[in-house]
């Protein structure tokens, strides 16, 4: 049976987000700078969109750039940041004609103008979409939107806006970048890395950690099932036993 047809559609996640790493690395394989690895991650992020879409997943999440990434070499952020905004405006109609919302998390007003004027655009003109919604992480660190959410909370408590008593946790997810999105149920990490890098940190509590060895510019469709078959013949607890489970 081949990988696809072993996806239980029934029990799809929710939301999937992906820390695409390995770029560099495949590169290197071809004595190629590190840029060459980024364009060729592009397709990667293509197809990954289109299966998740195609089986009807309603948000992922990629981790494009995190705060962190600005100590990369000047010449290779300057690259990252044209192959963002070309890639935005190249897949701008294909994000249309498949009904995908494009959304981002992280820092956005400290990118470049023109990287925040395309981003904000594309925002804006695929809103209505409502197949699945793409979330890119961009000048994105856990810990940031943490501290954002803390700084936001404490000032409206301070103001007399909110009762410190009420404080819940469900009052912190909705003050997070991520507010109103569910949290992701599987996240997968490229290139053999076993890390979370400063990502969703508050938001993956409960999910499941997928880690392959493929290097993220090979990481095609196939390897997305694979991921959700993985994901699906896993027992989530939550903390419970799986006696308790298999009672209910
Ligand atoms: C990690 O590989 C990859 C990145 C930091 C950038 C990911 C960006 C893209 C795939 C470009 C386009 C993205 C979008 C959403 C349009 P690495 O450079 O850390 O690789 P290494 O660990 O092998 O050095």
């Amino acid at each position: 049976m081949d990988i696809k047809s072993q996806i239980d559609l029934n029990k799809l996640p929710e939301h999937i987000a992906v820390i695409m790493d390995g770029n560099g690395r495949w590169a290197k394989q071809f004595g190629k700078v590190r840029i060459f690895g980024h364009k060729n991650g592009v397709k990667a992020v293509r197809e990954t969109t289109e299966a998740a879409a195609e089986l009807g997943i309603k948000y992922l999440t990629m981790y494009a750039f995190s705060t962190e990434n600005w100590g990369r070499p000047k010449e290779e952020v300057n690259a990252l940041m044209t192959l963002l905004v070309g890639t935005i405006r190249k897949e701008i109609n294909t994000l249309m004609e498949n009904k995908v919302r494009l959304q981002a998390i992280g820092d956005l007003k400290n990118l470049p103008a023109k990287c925040y004027k395309e981003l904000t655009e594309a925002i804006e003109k695929t809103k209505n979409n409502d197949r699945m919604t793409l979330i890119l992480a961009l000048n994105y660190s856990a810990r940031w939107e943490i501290v954002e959410a803390v700084k936001k909370l404490t000032t409206d408590a301070k103001a007399g806006k909110l009762d410190p008593a009420t404080v819940d946790s469900a009052l912190i997810s909705n003050a997070l970048s991520t507010g109103g999105i569910p949290d992701p149920e599987l996240l997968i990490r490229t290139s053999g890395e076993a890390r979370i890098s400063n990502f969703l940190l508050w938001q993956i509590a409960y999910a499941e950690l997928y880690f392959t060895e493929t290097l993220w510019p090979d990481f095609r469709k196939e390897h997305l099932y694979e991921a959700i078959v993985n994901f699906q013949g896993r027992e989530r607890r939550f903390g419970k036993t799986s006696d308790q489970l298999h009672q209910n």
